[in-house]
């Protein structure tokens, strides 16, 4: 593949483009342009962050332009506008988290570091962030770093101490996770490339407030009728045809009036669930 990059792209093309190519060929042919994603994070693992060279490299290394490769990256908060810290430490302020005491946790730390949401500390260490459900609720409140899981049932103080471990230069280990590592070097992961770093993929066993449910429910003798664990996950989709809906002379006489559906939208408007950073 032969691309004339521009000025703004070239150095990133320099140091990027066999891994590129190496993204681009794992999707079918005419369907590249879906490795934005992927390229996003191998952008960043140059960058810390999607740097408007960033774009560029991206749209001329698919052949779409730049206003393509803005809009999904302004869209996902896993993208980063601005440079980034070595450390991304992400506190969950979502409900459960914040019940049990997570903007506590994410107070702290601003006051801590003197940072708000989406800053980086002056030393270039950390980027602090409050962020939406981490997936781990039963661990709540939760606190990750390069969305590893760093602190379970996370208190102000636990939340400190982890901070200045990681700007004195320290790896502590994770309360669950792989090995810490930078920003950067997270990227490479998310861009689909393995680590060859010992430790640096997690595995392990549900810990105890993950399998709470399932054994409160053994211990009082609570089971779903004909549940079978073993049985194999079958296809539950239904085939295109199934789902072809009859649609009623009404709605068809509905949509073409524009008539207000019963829910308040304009009729056809499907418009207005999108979540937006
Ligand atoms: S609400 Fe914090 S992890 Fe789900």
């Amino acid at each position: 593949m032969t691309v004339d990059f521009s000025p703004s792209a070239s150095p990133l093309a320099e140091r990027l483009l066999p891994a590129a190519l190496e993204i681009i060929a794992r999707y079918p042919e005419g369907r590249s342009r879906s490795a934005l994603l992927p390229l996003l994070h191998l952008v960043q693992t140059e960058e810390g962050h999607v740097s408007p060279n960033g774009v560029a490299f991206c749209a001329e290394v698919l052949g779409i332009n730049k206003a393509q490769v803005g809009a999904v990256a302004t869209f996902y908060t896993m993208y980063k506008r601005r440079p980034t810290g070595e450390y991304l430490v992400s506190v969950c302020t979502n409900t459960l988290c914040n019940v049990l005491g997570g903007q506590e946790v994410y107070d702290e730390l601003v006051e801590h570091l003197g940072v708000g949401h989406d800053e980086t500390t002056a030393d270039g260490r950390i980027t602090l962030e409050h962020a939406e459900c981490l997936a781990a609720c039963d661990y709540a409140p939760v606190v990750t770093v390069n969305y590893d899981f760093a602190i379970d049932e996370a208190t102000p103080s636990s939340a400190r101490e982890l901070v200045d471990q990681l700007r004195d230069g320290q790896r502590p280990t994770l309360s669950r996770g792989a090995r810490i590592c930078s920003l950067k070097e997270m990227q490479v992961q998310l861009a689909g490339f393995s680590d060859p770093r010992a430790g640096a993929v997690a595995d392990g066993q549900a810990g105890a407030p993950t399998l709470r449910g399932v054994n409160l429910a053994q211990q009082h003798g609570i089971a779903v009728p004909n549940f079978n664990p073993d049985a194999p996950i079958t296809k539950t989709k239904p085939a295109r045809e199934e789902k072809t809906k009859p649609v009623s002379a009404a709605e068809v006489a509905g949509v073409a009036s524009n008539k207000p559906a019963a829910d308040g939208k304009p009729a056809g408007d499907s418009v207005g669930n999108e979540v937006k950073k």
